[in-house]
Order: C-alpha cells, then sequence, then structure tokens
C-alpha cells in the first residue's frame, strides 16, 4: 500500500507517533533532562507541552509536521520550522543555522519510529514531501543537522541528505555538520 503523508493540524495531534508527541529535545532542552530522571510522572505534562509548542508554530509559520501514514498506521513524523523555535540548537557546534528572515527553515525531526519499515524509501518520501511544501512557499533552503556515520541522529545520516541534493553548510563538527538545500 502506498504511504500516504499528512500535515499538522489544529485538530490531530493526537495522530503523532506516541514517541514523537512527547519529545522536547529541540524546543526545551531543560525538559529532555527532567525526562531522563522522571519518565511517567511528567509525561502527560510534556506530551501537553509538546502539543501547545507546535500549535504555536503552526499559527506564526504555518504547516511545520507532518505524519507519514503507512497501512493507516501512523509511523512516520517530521518537524520543522524557524530556527528560532529550537533553542537546542545553540548547543551544536557547527553554526550558524540560517535564520527565518532569510527564508532559511530547519529540519529539527524525520523519523520512521517502526525500524521494521526502515530503508523501504519511506523516509526519502517524507522529507520529499516537506521539501515540496517548502518550496511551494516560496523558501530559500532547508537546513539539518545530519549525522556523519551514523543515522542515530533526530533527522538520520548524511547520506540521505547527500542523495536528495544538500551539501555541507559548515562541519566545525564534522559528526554533526549543517547539511543545506538550496530551495
Ligand atoms: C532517517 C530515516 C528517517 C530514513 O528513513 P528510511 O525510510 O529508512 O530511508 P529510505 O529508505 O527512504 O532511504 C533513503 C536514502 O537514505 C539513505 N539512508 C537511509 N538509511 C541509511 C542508513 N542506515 N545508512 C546509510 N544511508 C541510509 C540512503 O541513501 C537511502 O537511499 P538508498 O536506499 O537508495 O541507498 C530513518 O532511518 C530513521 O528514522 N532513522 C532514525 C532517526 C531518528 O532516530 N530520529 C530521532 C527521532 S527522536
Amino acid at each position: 500500500m502506498n504511504p500516504v503523508i499528512i500535515s499538522i493540524t489544529q485538530s490531530n495531534f493526537e495522530a503523532i507517533p506516541e514517541k514523537c508527541r512527547s519529545c522536547l529535545y529541540w524546543s526545551f532542552p531543560e525538559e529532555t533532562e527532567k525526562l531522563n530522571s522522571k519518565i511517567s510522572a511528567t509525561n502527560q505534562k510534556l506530551i501537553e507541552k509538546k502539543k501547545q509548542s507546535l500549535l504555536h508554530t503552526l499559527q506564526e509559520f504555518g504547516n511545520c509536521a507532518k505524519i507519514l501514514y503507512y497501512n493507516d498506521v501512523p509511523v512516520g513524523y517530521a518537524e520543522y520550522g524557524p530556527s528560532h523555535r529550537f533553542p537546542q540548537i545553540k548547543e551544536y557546534k557547527s553554526q550558524p543555522i540560517g535564520q527565518i528572515d532569510e527564508g532559511v527553515v530547519f529540519l529539527s525531526c524525520l523519523y520512521i519510529v517502526d525500524e521494521t519499515l526502515r530503508r523501504k524509501g519511506l523516509g526519502e518520501k517524507l522529507l520529499d514531501n516537506v521539501i515540496a511544501d517548502l518550496r511551494g512557499r516560496g523558501f530559500t533552503a532547508i537546513e539539518t543537522y545530519a549525522r556523519e556515520g551514523s543515522m542515530n541522529n533526530p533527522s538520520g545520516p548524511i547520506e540521505l541528505y547527500r542523495k536528495k541534493g544538500f551539501y555541507v553548510k559548515d562541519d566545525a563538527n564534522p559528526e554533526f555538520p549543517i547539511a543545506r538545500l538550496d530551495l
């Protein structure tokens, strides 16, 4: 069956794959530290915080997340937006990440949650969908921290981005370079 990709709206937050629904890594780094110590007690609060944060980005920026369904099950997730919405960026050595007033959008996450569905082209389809969305809205570039040598990274391995035409903009940390696609 073909995958179906839909944008996040004010009413489908609950369809975001569970792992991503409470993930505040990019937007609220201090909460991620808390989570490591007290997982379940704070989980509902984190989910609500994530929801409010996404709705804020949606209102400020428009489409900012995509859910990929495969056989009617949500198995993939991508999130993106203005870099000022992701303060975790300042912890990365490769800099600077572009700003929204220059038309540059930051891709914070690209994830196929079900590992048995990886390497079947779904991640690439999800990325294509994000690129088409941003190109259609007139943005100038998309940037992400791709990882060299491992796919264990919020937006996955550098190979995927090279395949889609991204180039390395800054590799002050060669393991986590900034990959950029000019749109
Ligand atoms: C990154 C990710 C979304 C890619 O999705 P995918 O469906 O497995 O990737 P695709 O099958 O579409 O692969 C497209 C291209 O990406 C590259 N690629 C994908 N996985 C790769 C890997 N493990 N190693 C090297 N290259 C890889 C290849 O160039 C591939 O093209 P090819 O199949 O023609 O060689 C997926 O691997 C993933 O979710 N990784 C974990 C990311 C993560 O932990 N996010 C954290 C969220 S909190």
